[in-house]
């Protein structure tokens, strides 16, 4: 039985595109994987952690491998808590709205806290960085209100590219991506967009 972490990553719930797009993709996933478990977590209903200095000074001690100090190690504990409850999963399912052209602030604040070294990512001077998180496919599922295309001609889409960057920094080789785009258009271009989506999610889904 494999486990499946979906990351949800708007707060608009039954408006959002992304999530109406990641629940086809996940309503065809439990279809071919009915023992498999599912968690959600919603990054709007998520207390996350600040990432503060002792966070900071936790995270360079780990990087020099020294010690920790009190309040070094009752930061580090927390990040690490959370970084298990992410290295659980087999499988993951990212639903993500562009904002300013890049992502929801929760979610950069999510992979500020995870994106650890020890953790999500190794480094050494011979090899440089390597991700911790290998083996697992992702799936991104991205809404946006324009339309930017595949090779974004103005170079304003930040999301994309910066989503995939991350991941693949932590180690991610396989992501399958969907995107739902123009949501902030005319009726019927949205409900074409929305259909294109949900065949692409219904297929990747099945697959994952
Ligand atoms: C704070 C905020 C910033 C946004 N910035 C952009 C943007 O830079 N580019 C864009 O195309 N759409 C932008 N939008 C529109 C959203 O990308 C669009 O509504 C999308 O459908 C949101 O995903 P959701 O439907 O899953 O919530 C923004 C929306 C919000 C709320």
């Amino acid at each position: 039985m494999a486990k499946l972490l979906y990351i949800e990553a708007s707060p608009r719930k039954e408006r959002s595109k992304s999530i109406k797009v990641a629940s086809a993709l996940l309503e065809a996933y439990q279809a071919n994987n009915p023992d498999d478990e599912i968690e959600t977590l919603d990054l709007w209903n998520k207390e996350l952690p600040e990432f503060d200095g002792y966070t900071i000074d936790a995270k360079y001690q780990v990087m020099h491998g020294a010690g920790f100090d009190a309040n070094q190690e009752a930061a580090w504990n927390r990040i690490v808590e959370l970084c298990d409850e992410f290295k659980a999963a087999d499988k993951y399912v990212f639903s993500v709205p562009m904002w300013n052209f890049s992502l929801p602030y929760k979610l950069k604040h999510y992979f500020d806290v995870i994106a650890q070294p020890g953790q999500k990512f190794s480094f050494s001077p011979d090899t440089g960085y390597s991700g911790l998180v290998t083996g697992k496919p992702a799936a991104n599922v991205l809404a946006r209100g324009g339309a930017y295309g595949n090779d974004d001609p103005n170079g304003l889409d930040f999301q994309r590219g910066y989503l995939k960057l991350l991941q693949g920094f932590i180690g991610f080789e396989t992501i399958h991506e969907i995107v739902i785009e123009p949501t902030a258009a005319a009726p019927e271009d949205v409900a074409k967009a929305e259909a294109v989506a949900l065949e692409q999610a219904k297929e990747i889904g099945a697959k994952l």
